[in-house]
């Protein structure tokens, strides 16, 4: 059966909603005409040569001009600008969001609109201001239509944000949202079973998950997981003698 696009738009939001704590889920039989559903699964990708030339960097600023030559990075939208990350390139904490959305794309930084804001009451709540930790994405461009990143999107810029995190080498890292912790923790659990508890990462770091600052805005219900979750990645970096 073929639904009015409306319907089905409605559906979708309703269901990255719930997927927020569920996880993913599909609906069978649901028909739609939305193309960017169709291409949504990952191609066969073979990152190994992409792998062997991130190698040779050592630097930022290095990854940074590689990263504005390369097409893997980009998603269908035109004319994007590239948003690195932002923030202490020694820092002992990284944050992880999901993809720059429209004031991050103009501003070229993580995090500067409305969840940027919301973000930052969050930081501000457990004494980090934003110079003390550095902030990154899983995807280095915008997505057209504020969409979620697609599979194939997610593959390709994994390898940039793992060289990445190896240079920036924090000690903790704090994924936002689903799409931030299933992509780095290689899984399609529900937030449900990743939030709140450290994951042992790339053998040397330690990982927590919780919601994204957007979940929260449009839920508010979150807010005291996010606030138990943030409690505890506090108390870990003072544990652990981590400093900005
Ligand atoms: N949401 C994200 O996940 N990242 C940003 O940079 C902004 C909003």
């Amino acid at each position: 059966m073929i639904y009015p696009k409306k319907i089905i738009d409605k559906a979708i939001h309703f269901l990255k909603f719930e997927q927020e704590i569920y996880g993913t889920f599909s609906v069978e039989g649901l028909q739609h005409n939305d193309t960017q559903l169709e291409h949504n699964q990952p191609e066969v990708l073979d990152t190994t040569d992409i792998i062997k030339q991130l190698k040779k960097f050592n630097t930022l600023n290095e990854l940074e001009a590689f990263c504005k030559t390369s097409d893997l990075l980009k998603t269908d939208l035109e004319e994007a600008n590239l948003v690195m990350g932002a923030g202490n390139p020694k820092a002992d904490l990284m944050l992880i969001g999901e993809a720059p959305g429209k004031q991050e794309d103009l501003q070229g930084e993580p995090f500067v609109g409305r969840s940027g804001q919301l973000l930052n009451k969050i930081l501000k709540a457990i004494n980090f201001e934003r110079e003390d930790i550095y902030i990154a994405n899983i995807l280095k461009y915008r997505p057209p239509d504020n969409r979620d990143p697609l599979p194939d999107e997610r593959l390709k810029s994994l390898p940039f944000l793992l060289k990445q995190i190896e240079i920036i080498n924090p000690k903790l890292i704090l994924c936002l949202g689903r799409i931030s912790a299933q992509t780095l923790l290689d899984n399609k659990e529900s937030m449900k079973n990743m939030r709140g508890k450290f994951h042992p990462f790339m053998g040397k770091y330690e990982l927590m998950v919780t919601y994204h600052p957007a979940a929260l805005l449009r839920n508010p219900n979150f807010k005291k997981d996010a606030w138990a979750d943030v409690q505890l990645l506090r108390k870990r970096y003072d544990e652990l003698g981590c400093k900005p």
